[in-house]
């Protein structure tokens, strides 16, 4: 199943990229479609936003926050029976995710959280000291399995919140604010679980 990366910028173009060199079929919804040059050797196809709707099963929002909801007034009907995985954060508002207003206007598509509680220079680069961070995410039961098969495609592992969990990931996006920015212990920062057996 494609899966289409919307928006070709920093986090839009490495997420896109590291997809498509991992195997998954994946394309690039752009507003202007005709420059291919953020799929690079990776072999993913830059199309219209349209057609990238059109063709995929899963689709990953990259596009700054204010653009979102004109995505989703345009493409809502669309999306039906499609997952869309919201990576856009909405800084400084008290609510950084989009699932409200991917349920209001895209009722019939399923929802996730990922890629968003990480600066972006960490999806480009996910280990450190050789071991790969952890991303936190939420997803529908059913639509976990093929989110964590992105997220391993970045090179992250990924660690599952549960299902409508969007509030606790963004947790971690303040959290990572607060280290990254805050504390100024730079945007090369990142969170590995611990546990025991
Ligand atoms: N930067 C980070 O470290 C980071 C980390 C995690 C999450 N995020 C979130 O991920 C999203 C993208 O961040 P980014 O740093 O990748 O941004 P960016 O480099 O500016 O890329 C955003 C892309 O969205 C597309 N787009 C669609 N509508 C747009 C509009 N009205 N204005 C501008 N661009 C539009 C553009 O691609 P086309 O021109 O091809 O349509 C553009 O390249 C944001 O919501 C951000 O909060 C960022």
């Amino acid at each position: 199943m494609t899966t289409a990366v919307i928006g070709t910028g920093f986090v839009g173009g490495t997420l896109g990229r590291a997809f498509a060199r991992a195997g998954i079929p994946t394309v690039f919804g752009s507003r202007h479609p005709e420059d291919g040059s953020v799929a690079g050797s990776s072999g993913a196809e830059v199309v219209s936003v349209g057609a990238a709707v059109q063709s995929a099963g899963t689709l990953v929002l990259t596009q700054p926050a204010a653009a979102v909801e004109d995505f989703l007034r345009r493409y809502g009907d669309a999306l039906a029976g499609r997952l869309v995985v919201d990576a856009t954060n909405d800084v400084g508002r008290p609510v950084a995710h989009k699932a409200r207003e991917v349920a209001k206007y895209a009722p019939g598509a399923r929802y996730a959280r990922a890629f968003n509680t990480l600066g972006g220079e960490n999806f480009a680069d996910p280990r450190f000291d050789g071991i790969a961070a952890d991303l936190f995410f939420s997803a529908p039961v059913d639509d976990r399995a093929a989110v964590e098969e992105l997220i391993a495609a970045v090179g992250l592992r990924p660690m599952y919140v549960g299902e409508g969990q969007e509030d606790v990931v963004d947790g971690v996006l303040r959290l990572w604010f607060a280290l990254a920015v805050g504390q100024g212990h730079g945007r090369e920062l990142a969170f590995r679980t611990l546990s025991r057996p």
